[in-house]
């Protein structure tokens, strides 16, 4: 893995620009204008906390070639949604992030993508932070996972808040565990609501390239999709969205299996990454520049 000062200066010089407006590429080809330089190629993707594959959807979606090659979820009723959806076998299946072994896929990876549990840094989740000693640290899951399998590029999803819970020292501990990997660290917050989706969704991308990467985060476009357009009738007044309308929400196509009760499909929709922000995400680096 590349570890040299090459990264380590980079990443002095970008980290005042992080979650910044000169983080945003106000000036280049609009990401979703983008044309991928190797499409031929196969993104090869893996994911923990998948929920219900958002990452592995934004591939599909832009019609990418790509390959799971794992994903895993400790929650059973994810799990069942995951398998109506993709292609993946049990062996491919991990349940505890903890205890998954990531070295069979060393240097196998384009992308490892991880939305680790955020409850705990969340407003709504008590601000134990990084010292919720179960859910507070999965951060440090996610970096052995990619000191494993050194993928091409990481991602880690999470509420923007991870930012700020516990005046800021949560993130100092994060972003320093982070940087023990040697890859070049971007991170910036994005709403949804600027990337197709008709809801406002603030979430914090980190990224992580394994060699240094001049990268500036899609800019946001006018929002275009307002929530009617996701409704499955015209119905007037106020009514609960239907667990299809949540799935459209974040981003999901029709053709989404729902493979578990209601009350499970709302949560897992709600869990979601939205799928959009992903994509513009993936346009906005070119993935297939670290596909094989
Ligand atoms: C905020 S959700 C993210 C979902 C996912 N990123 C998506 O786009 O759908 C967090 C997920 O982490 C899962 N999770 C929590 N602890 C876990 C662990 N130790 N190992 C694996 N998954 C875990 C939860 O079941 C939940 O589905």
């Amino acid at each position: 893995m590349n570890n040299s000062n090459n990264i380590l200066v980079n990443d002095q010089n970008n980290v005042l620009n992080q979650n910044t407006v000169e983080n945003i590429d106000w000036d280049g080809t609009l990401w979703r204008d983008r044309v991928f330089s190797h499409p031929e190629r196969t993104i090869t993707i893996g994911t923990s906390c998948s929920g219900i594959g958002a990452p592995e959807q934004a591939l599909r979606q832009l019609g990418l070639n790509s390959k799971i090659l794992f994903a895993g979820d400790i929650d059973p009723n994810v799990k069942k949604s995951y398998f109506a959806n993709y292609d993946i076998t049990e062996e491919q299946w991990h349940n505890d992030m903890f205890k998954f072994d990531a070295t069979p896929f060393k240097g196998k990876l384009t992308l490892f993508v991880s939305g680790i549990c955020c409850q705990t840094f969340s407003k709504a989740g008590g601000l134990a932070g990084v010292k919720d000693k179960k859910r507070g640290c999965l951060y440090t899951a996610f970096s052995r996972i990619v000191r494993e399998c050194e993928p091409e590029v990481w991602i880690m999803e999470n509420v923007e808040n991870m930012l700020n819970s516990n005046k800021g020292s949560d993130w100092k501990i994060i972003k320093e565990e982070l940087d023990t990997l040697g890859y070049d660290i971007h991170y910036q917050v994005l709403n949804a609501k600027s990337y197709g989706v008709p809801q406002s969704r603030a979430r914090l991308f980190v990224i992580g390239f394994k060699r240094p990467t001049e990268f500036l985060y899609p800019r946001p476009i006018k929002q275009e999709k307002v929530i009617c357009d996701i409704l499955e009738d015209t119905e007037q007044g106020l009514r609960q969205l239907t667990p299809r309308e949540a799935l459209r929400l974040q981003g999901f196509g029709e053709d989404f299996k729902i493979a578990v009760s209601d009350t499970y499909a709302y949560k897992q929709a709600g869990n979601s990454i939205a799928v959009p922000v992903l994509k513009a995400l993936y346009q906005q680096m070119d993935i297939t520049k670290y596909g094989f």
